[in-house]
């Protein structure tokens, strides 16, 4: 007979649930859902070995346990620290976590440059997300921000290393993905870069994933950049039989054209399943896909701008309750 694994609690801003052991307490707070979430934007579940590099997930412990109550001293990263059985956590609740993700967030654009209305990922871009949640008005930084000449890093990628944010999550993506670890972060501190090392694991069928898991403007399609905004376009669910992939995407339509393909992202903006660069790249006709209809997008994002879902049940309960 299997062994029933002993759940343990831990209650985040006042919601308690019950999780597996070794559950990180960003994952704890996933599972109870809503805006007690904290924003991720290093750590991504598919890609092994991910988090612990943006420190946006930061958040207050205050109990440690059961059985060593004490809280811990300074805010940690969520998701890369394990639940405890009795833990509390403070996440929105905390002004310790909200002062700090403002300052973490203020050094995050530090280099970043302020170009969203020119930028390919503008809608879509999770560091435009969480300055507008999280960010202070105003930046106190006066220095010349770093810059970087655009580079072409293969036939369909473009890597603009002046957005970058070093979350990392591109290499570990070609590292899980492709079979030659041929590049990575380049120099330390301030000087540090994503190296054009990862040209050389460009013939990899599955890199055209680094672009979805990007969480800013650095890593753009080739075949998309500057087409249209991303709020024009509509985005179906499509799949294909496909002998590399689950060939499971997106099409982002413009009228009967195949604009662009992703992979399906999840409700935290993460890949469900990585596709092939055929499938991303070369099917850009509507007869190379099987159709299944529009994509649910969260009608707070821009993205769902001008379309249409069906109203909400509400006075259909209301009906059902007459
Ligand atoms: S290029 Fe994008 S995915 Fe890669 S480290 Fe920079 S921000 Fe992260
Ligand atoms: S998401 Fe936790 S440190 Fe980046």
């Amino acid at each position: 007979m299997s062994e029933q694994i002993q759940k343990i609690t831990v209650t985040i801003d006042g919601k308690t649930v019950e999780v597996d052991p070794g559950t990180t307490i960003l994952n704890a707070a996933r599972q109870i859902g809503g805006n007690i979430v904290p924003p991720a934007m290093c750590y991504y579940k598919p890609l092994k070995g991910s988090g612990g590099k943006c420190r946006t997930c930061l958040v207050e412990v205050s109990k440690g346990s059961e059985k060593d109550p004490r809280p811990m001293p300074k805010l940690v990263a969520s998701c890369s620290t394990t639940v405890m059985d009795g833990m509390e956590v403070k996440n929105i609740t905390s002004e310790r976590v909200v002062d700090a993700r403002k300052g973490v967030v203020e050094f995050l654009l530090i280099n970043h440059p302020l170009d969203c209305p020119v930028c390919d990922q503008a809608g879509e871009c999770s560091l435009q997300d969480l300055a507008f949640e999280h960010g202070a008005d105003t930046s106190r930084y006066e220095f010349k921000r770093r810059e970087f000449d655009k580079i072409d890093i293969g036939e369909y990628i473009k890597l603009h290393m002046t957005r970058c944010i070093l979350c990392y999550r591109c290499v570990y993506t070609a590292n899980q993905l492709t079979s030659n670890r041929e590049h990575g972060v380049l120099k330390r501190g301030d000087a540090a870069e994503i190296g054009t090392h990862i040209q050389n694991s460009l013939d990899n069928e599955f890199i055209g994933n680094v672009i979805d898991v990007c969480p800013v403007g650095a890593l753009t399609d080739k075949t998309f950049r500057f087409r249209s905004r991303v709020w024009y376009t509509k985005p179906m669910d499509a799949s294909c039989s496909c002998d590399k992939c689950s060939g499971k995407v997106v099409l982002w339509m413009i009228g009967n054209e195949v604009a662009r393909v992703t992979a399906r992202k999840d409700q935290y903006g993460e890949v469900e399943e990585f596709i092939c660069n055929d499938c991303r790249f070369n099917k850009k006709d509507l007869k190379d896909w099987n159709v299944e209809g529009p994509r649910k997008i969260n009608r707070h994002s821009v993205i769902s701008t001008n379309h249409y879902e069906k109203a909400a049940p509400a006075h259909t309960t209301l009906l059902n309750k007459a």
